[in-house]
């Protein structure tokens, strides 16, 4: 099959891209390099080995995207591209309603005029609100803190009108849990531009010198050392969740939700912990305030996924913590 990765040159596309050439299908990338750089894509190539398309342009611009459905001949679409940085969100509302709505709508548009209509969303765990009880369930209260989180939610929304309005739209909406990493290689992993926004990233500048030490917000919450807990999952075990979506779409007709997490939670002082041990590295930390808004604990219920896609993660925390050190090694 012929499928579409937008955002392919980002973080998760690119674990994506490389699972579904391993996988035999034929890969077309569409990625504006917003937040990635054209080396992703050698890198994928050195990987896998294999032939892929890519055209760089922005996924709101629907003649560009009507170019590229005229030239290539999908069968499906997985769409990545997005804006993801909470905080900016919240500084910067409009940037992100517009990217992630727009390309959004103008990607089911182009779809509707090709005759495409299997499609895999990149949603979060940020659409749920503040749990009542442990694990998260795909009929949990659906109650966002930030833009960031509207926009997922919003688009949920859309794509559940779309799907009611004609059964022709088969969808997959992955809500994920806290992605973290890389591929074994050591070649493609999270690298953010500027200072990072997510726990992982931030630790890994830390284990490699780069910044003096993690500041850890809040040691006081309800949890059992007191730090904030999240179901951390491998991009590469979220990667392949996405093959198993597009295989799902093939056979089942609708929308259908699923959380893509481990099912276990680890607190911030395990992954300092687990990093320093795994990879022999000091991650010095010091103890800040709470962030406003940020929750105890929470983590997936992911049996939805494991019974309908047949689908389970595979990789520990020690994994995560490995691959990800290798990756920030690399690419210090
Ligand atoms: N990383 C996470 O923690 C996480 C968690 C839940 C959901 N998500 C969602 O998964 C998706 C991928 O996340 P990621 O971590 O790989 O982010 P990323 O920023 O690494 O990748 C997104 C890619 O999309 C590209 N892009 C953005 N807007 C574009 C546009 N208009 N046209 C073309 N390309 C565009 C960027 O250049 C980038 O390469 C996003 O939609 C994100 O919101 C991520």
């Amino acid at each position: 099959m012929k499928i579409l990765v937008t955002g392919g040159a980002g973080y998760i596309g690119s674990h994506t891209v490389v699972e579904l050439l391993e996988s035999g299908h034929e890969v077309v990338i569409i990625d504006d390099f917003s937040n990635s750089s054209g080396e992703v894509l050698d890198k994928i190539s050195m990987i896998t080995d294999k032939e892929f398309v890519f055209y760089e342009g922005d996924v709101c611009d629907k003649n560009f995207l009507e170019s590229v459905f005229a030239k290539e001949n999908i069968d499906s679409v997985i769409h990545f591209a997005g804006y993801k940085a909470v905080g900016e969100s919240v500084a910067n509302p409009l940037k992100y309603y517009r990217n992630n709505i727009d390309s959004t709508l103008s990607l089911l548009e182009v779809m509707d005029n090709n005759k495409v209509y299997n499609f895999v969303f990149s949603s979060s765990a940020c659409v749920y609100g503040v749990p009542d009880t442990l694990p998260m369930k795909e009929d949990f209260p659906l109650s966002p803190t930030n833009p960031y989180g509207y926009t997922k939610l919003f688009i949920e929304q859309i794509l559940k009108d779309l799907s009611h309005s004609n059964d022709k739209w088969n969808i997959a909406l992955l809500r994920y849990f806290n992605p973290i990493g890389a591929h074994e290689s050591g070649l493609i992993g999270e690298n953010p531009n500027g200072v990072p926004n997510n726990i992982m990233p931030y630790i890994m500048r830390v284990a490699t010198g780069q910044y003096d030490k993690v500041h850890v917000f809040g040691n006081d919450y309800d949890t059992e050392d007191g730090t904030g807990v999240r179901d951390y999952i491998h991009v590469v075990d979220l990667a392949k969740g996405h093959i198993k979506a597009i295989d799902y779409l093939n056979s089942n007709d609708g929308l259908s939700i699923f959380n893509l997490g481990t099912g276990i939670g680890h607190s911030v002082m395990e992954l300092i912990k687990i990093t320093e041990k795994v990879n022999d590295v000091a991650v010095p930390y010091v103890i800040d305030e709470r962030r406003p808004g940020d929750i105890d604990e929470y983590y997936a219920d992911p049996s939805l996924a494991n019974e309908k896609l047949g689908w389970k993660a595979e990789k520990d925390i020690e994994d995560m913590c490995r691959d990800a050190y290798i990756f920030a090694f690399k690419n210090n």
